[in-house]
């Protein structure tokens, strides 16, 4: 009998969903099975397995255990965030058309633009905190609605919910990337999505050692057309990713935990210093997503942007000064990251409708002693307030 069971807790399915002992060793856990091919007894005869891009047992791991902490039936796992979400996009065809929010992560924005505009879809980057002017104004050749929340790195909320009925109304489907919140603060498919899309390199792995993405699924004909696609196109993550980010998954709710509690820390030095003028976190009660986050997130990340007075020159200096925060792109790790989107994440987007502000800088705050972290930041505010 399988050691998880759906009724069980989160942290519970984090440590046990697919991840039975190994029954040739009773290995406790889900061994890194690195091999290409999986000896057959017969022809035409396998054991599970034939053929690693097919499936490898260390995926299958990983699979089983992040749709079970979404609440999902199925699972697919992919080589990057950013293949996962080619794989959902390949639902689209030319003439067809995608909503997608207006601070979406530039990567998202390059890929629908660039890749699939070149192919014939058509898209729209909308205000989704003002789901009904979509509906208004519904393109009748829409096939997919696309959102995060909270965006990245402007952190925007927008209601899941909401958009959902609007999506499904018109008779399209809901992809959420759940990558900023992950399952242990927000679930969307039991808020109405169709399917999530994750970059796993982030709070998944949570560690900064992995690149991976993931797709959490219950519409039983996409799911089967994205594992064909797994195959088919063969963007797989290998056996010692799967791992990674399986053993990452295990702590992922105390991990998130004190991510929040970490941000909330720097959110207040942020509110009380001369040098910054804005401060973007959906825990603020000033934050106009505030309520929806409450009601749609059980906490609100460790992510935290903000604006600072004197403009992209001050910017700079910040992100290239402190000690504990180390500049960087990616987010999501145990360690606290800071960089500055306009020039490093979202240049992709630079004289694009999602262009972000230059004076901004995002934050991953990760699990080092709270207090060290914001004397740290305090520092180098000061030199430049
Ligand atoms: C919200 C979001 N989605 C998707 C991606 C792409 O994921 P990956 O870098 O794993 O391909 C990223 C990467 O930063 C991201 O922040």
């Amino acid at each position: 009998m399988s050691i998880d069971q759906p009724t069980d807790g989160f942290e519970t399915r984090a440590l046990h969903a697919g991840q039975d002992p190994e029954p040739i060793t009773g290995a406790v856990i889900p061994p890194i099975f690195q091999t290409s091919t999986f000896a057959q007894p017969r022809v035409g005869e396998h054991l599970g397995y034939e053929y690693a891009r097919t499936g490898n047992p260390t995926r299958t791991a990983l699979q089983v255990c992040v749709a079970a902490l979404e609440g999902a039936q199925h699972g697919i796992a992919f080589a990057s965030g950013m293949a996962a979400i080619d794989a959902l996009l390949r639902r689209l065809g030319p003439g067809d058309h995608i909503y997608l929010g207006d601070d979406a992560y530039g990567g998202t924005y390059r890929l629908i633009s660039n890749v699939f505009g070149g192919h014939g879809v058509a898209h729209s980057a909308v205000d989704l905190t003002k789901p009904e002017t979509m509906a208004e104004n519904w393109n009748p050749a829409t096939k997919l609605v696309w959102i995060e929340t909270p965006t990245n790195p402007l952190l925007t909320v927008v209601d899941i919910a909401a958009i959902a009925d609007i999506t499904h109304s018109f008779g399209a489907k809901l992809v959420v990337d759940n990558t900023f919140a992950s399952p242990y603060l927000q679930t969307p498919l039991a808020l109405g999505a169709d399917a999530v899309v994750h970059s796993s390199t982030k709070y998944l792995g949570g560690h900064s050692d992995t690149i991976g993405g993931f797709v959490a699924i219950n519409d039983e004909d996409w799911a089967a057309d994205l594992r064909y696609l797994q195959n088919a196109v063969g963007a797989v993550p290998g056996p010692f990713d799967c791992f990674l980010t399986l053993r990452g998954v295990k702590t992922l709710g105390v991990r998130m935990d004190r991510h929040n509690e970490n941000a909330t820390r720097i959110v207040e030095l942020l509110l009380g210093h001369h040098a910054v003028t804005h401060v973007l976190y959906p825990g603020l009660p000033g934050h106009p997503g505030h309520e929806i986050a409450k009601e749609q997130m059980s906490g609100f990340g460790g992510m935290v942007s903000f604006r600072l007075r004197g403009g992209i020159d001050v910017a700079m200096k910040v992100a290239a000064e402190t000690r504990l925060f180390t500049l960087a792109e990616s987010l999501g790790g145990v360690e606290s990251l800071i960089e500055h989107p306009g020039v490093m994440t979202h240049a992709s987007v630079a004289g694009s409708a999602l262009e972000v502000p230059a004076d901004l800088i995002r934050l991953s705050v990760g699990l080092e002693s709270a207090d060290d972290l914001v004397a740290d930041l305090r520092d180098v505010l000061d030199r430049v307030g």
